[in-house]
């Protein structure tokens, strides 16, 4: 098995999961990997683990280098069980390692995680640990993603280890983003941070300002590729999502039940394509609701359609509102279409839960009875050029 280095005595060892394509509810159809990385000085050191099912892939690597049972510390940047779920194993067979961690968060969460007696080193803002000839210095960034998540910093090597931060979806064969290339990366480092950091945005701008005192050469995330030749790309998309930089494009995205809501939704595309701004249209039954909020994180305006069922929203809409309102998309303009039998209900119920969602609601007046036709199909159509011309 080849070592990947990273710097001379920093390794990674982590794992790739070629075949996973659902994590957590994210459509992951080009993999992932889990990173772990081994530093060896007088100290030696794991930056987390991996995925309990790939736990051998790990210990394989780590024996290229080193017997387990030599390992002094285990840094656990975040308790999540991609990371955490072969600590266990680890601990048993690195029977003098010490698990460095968040205090209170990262302590609370191994706790309450795996019930276990490991000898804790809490570690807070700015903590040394002194591995001999380098040092790590511990940065935290809460709520990336979670509470307990902190990034290390290899101050000789200028390697920030930066837990789900910067990181992709995405397995291959590579490790390193030029022997990649960001064609294939950055629509999956967009992807992953639409679902899994745009909650988070103001602190990604926070974290982003506080990472930017430090001299990066590397940035080792904990999930696709290592960022070594373009981290100037990868940190300005980090800015400008958490700012909420959006687009002139729209996106269309319904459900339908007997294609009256559907002849809506091509006709309100067609007119923000005739007003030449760029649309996007996405029935929620055909698409996943992963890609489509990759598409959402910098779209200007979002259209949403739904059939009345039952007084209320089509449930494929329904599900995707809930999955859109915790993610807090910024600075988005929003509006509900859609078609009914003797009564509505869809609509407004899209448009309080856009609104709670933080999107401004535009009325657009697009509800229609039964099968829309011609003067409601070019008030659709007008209606997108109206849209079209607000984000202009
Ligand atoms: Fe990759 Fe939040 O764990």
């Amino acid at each position: 098995m080849s070592k990947v280095q990273l710097a001379d005595g920093v390794y990674w060892v982590g794992a790739i999961d070629w075949n996973i394509r659902n994590f957590h509810g994210y459509s992951t159809r080009l993999g992932t990997t889990y990173n772990a990385y081994l530093i060896i000085d007088e100290k030696i050191t794991l930056i987390d683990t991996v995925k309990a099912p790939f736990y051998e892939q790990m210990r394989d690597r780590i024996k290229e280098i080193v017997a387990l049972e030599d390992i002094d510390y285990v840094v656990s940047n975040h308790v999540e069980m991609d990371h955490s779920g072969s600590l266990p194993t680890v601990m048993q067979e690195a029977k003098k390692a010490k698990l460095i961690t968040l205090e209170k968060f990262g302590e609370s969460g191994l706790g309450k995680t795996f019930h276990t007696d490991w000898p804790l080193s809490p570690v807070k803002e700015g903590s040394e640990l002194n591995l001999g000839k380098r040092k790590l210095v511990f940065i935290p960034t809460p709520m990336l993603h979670w509470p307990d998540s902190m990034c290390s910093y290899l101050v000789e090597d200028n390697i920030l280890f930066s837990m789900d931060a910067f990181g992709q979806h995405l397995a291959t064969s590579h490790r390193f983003d030029d022997e990649v290339g960001l064609d294939a990366i950055m629509p999956e480092a967009t992807k992953y941070y639409a679902n899994i950091l745009m909650p988070f945005s103001d602190l990604i701008v926070k974290a982003v300002e506080k990472l930017g005192g430090l001299k990066i050469d590397t940035i080792a995330p904990s999930h696709g590729i290592i960022w070594r030749s373009h981290i100037d790309t990868i940190v300005k998309a980090y800015a400008s999502w958490g700012k909420g930089e959006n687009k002139q494009k729209v996106l269309v995205i319904y459900d339908t039940m007997w294609k009256s809501t559907e002849k809506m939704a091509h006709a309100l595309a067609q007119g923000i394509t005739d007003a030449e701004v760029d649309v996007k249209l996405y029935n929620l039954t055909e698409s996943d609701k992963s890609d489509i909020i990759k598409e959402v994180l910098d779209a200007r305006a979002i259209l949403i359609g739904s059939p009345t069922l039952n007084n209320g929203m089509f449930p494929t809409v329904a599900g995707f509102l809930c999955y859109l309102k915790g993610l807090k998309p910024k600075g988005k303009l929003g509006a509900a279409f859609g078609s009914h039998g003797w009564a509505g209900g869809a609509v407004k119920a899209i448009e309080q839960e856009l609104s709670q969602a933080g999107i401004e609601v535009v009325d657009c007046g697009l509800s229609f009875k039964f099968v829309p036709d011609k003067d409601e199909i070019k008030k659709c159509a007008d209606f997108g050029k109206t849209i079209a011309s607000r984000i202009k």
